[in-house]
């Protein structure tokens, strides 16, 4: 995946086709989404074809680059024996890289942001990282125990997804009719669901605008209130992806950083993806190895 080098102004453009009135004439977001997508598309099909000849010239001994998603999905053939076309895996990928670039690097943005606005969070968080980079030796890397040692730095990233979800929400439609609340929902009626309607109900979250990460301690809140990730058979593939890189980012930054905002009333706002409304430009203070902060 490190040849695919897709420019994020191009993949919010279709973030916004998703959101926008389905009129496909020239100059209207639609229409844009559609040509960016299109384009996206053949960009990766091209470069699942040259993984193709890749593959299939390699020497038999030699490695097959860590046998990432796209060679796995090359040489996948449980289907039925006949594998995926160029076009079919393009379209995966494209799945995939659509769903996982926005929402990551916002919710990387406003965790940035929650950290610099908050001291307390930030010393609790540095606490928990520098315990675990202490226990390691000089140059060793991050393993899988030190990540489920980041409790609070989790509690910290929940609450930021639950204050600043980055994916607003999405249509489902209904497989057969059910009776939710006295209505009648019709079997094929689509639904417009959305994080925001249990992420800040007081009855599960109480005093819901305040940032406090140990709402997630113990059993945490109940289950299908707090969902910035979905629920169901159709959740985020990526959430565990995205738990590892959010912590491992969080522990390397908070070690060797404080910052804080150069805009202080800078905020996010949904556009209707997440974004920041200035960029969020930080100062960065690299930590003085000689004091304890
Ligand atoms: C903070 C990071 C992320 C958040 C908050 C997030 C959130 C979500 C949400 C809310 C959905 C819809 C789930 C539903 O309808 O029930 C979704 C779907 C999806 N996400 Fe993520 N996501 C994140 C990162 C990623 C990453 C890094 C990837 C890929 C590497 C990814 C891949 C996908 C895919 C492929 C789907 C569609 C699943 C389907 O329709 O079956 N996501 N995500």
């Amino acid at each position: 995946m490190e040849k695919m080098m897709i420019k994020g102004s191009r993949l919010t453009r279709l973030q916004r086709g998703f959101t926008s009135l389905p009129i496909d004439l020239p100059g209207t977001q639609f229409n844009r989404a559609i040509r960016g997508s299109r384009q996206l598309r053949e960009e990766i099909k091209n470069i699942v074809t040259q993984r193709r000849i890749h593959l299939s010239t390699r020497k038999v001994d030699e490695d097959v680059d860590g046998l990432d998603i796209l060679s796995s999905l090359i040489m996948d053939t449980s289907s039925d024996g006949q594998g995926l076309s160029d076009s079919e895996i393009a379209s995966k990928l494209y799945g995939v890289i659509v769903s996982g670039y926005d929402t990551f690097s916002s919710t990387l943005a406003a965790i940035v942001m929650c950290l610099a606005e908050l001291p307390h969070v930030y010393d609790a968080v540095l606490k928990e990282q520098r315990q675990i980079a202490e226990s390691k030796a000089a140059g060793e890397l991050l393993n899988w125990a030190d990540i489920q040692k980041m409790k609070y730095s989790w509690s910290v990233a929940c609450e930021v997804m639950r204050l600043l979800p980055p994916n607003s929400g999405t249509f489902r439609e209904a497989t057969s009719d059910f009776v939710y609340e006295g209505y009648l929902i019709p079997k094929g009626m689509k639904l417009k669901w959305s994080v925001h309607s249990t992420h800040k109900n007081p009855e599960h979250f109480p005093d819901p605008e305040k940032f406090d990460p140990s709402r997630f301690d113990g059993q945490g809140p109940p289950p299908y209130s707090f969902v910035p990730f979905g629920g169901g058979p159709r959740m985020c593939p990526g959430k565990e992806y995205s738990r590892l890189k959010m912590l491992v980012f969080m522990h390397n930054v908070v070690t060797r950083y404080r910052w804080e905002k150069v805009f202080p009333d800078e905020k996010f706002v949904w556009n209707p993806a997440l974004v920041s409304t200035k960029g969020l430009p930080i100062r960065v203070f690299p930590h003085n190895k000689s004091q304890s902060n």
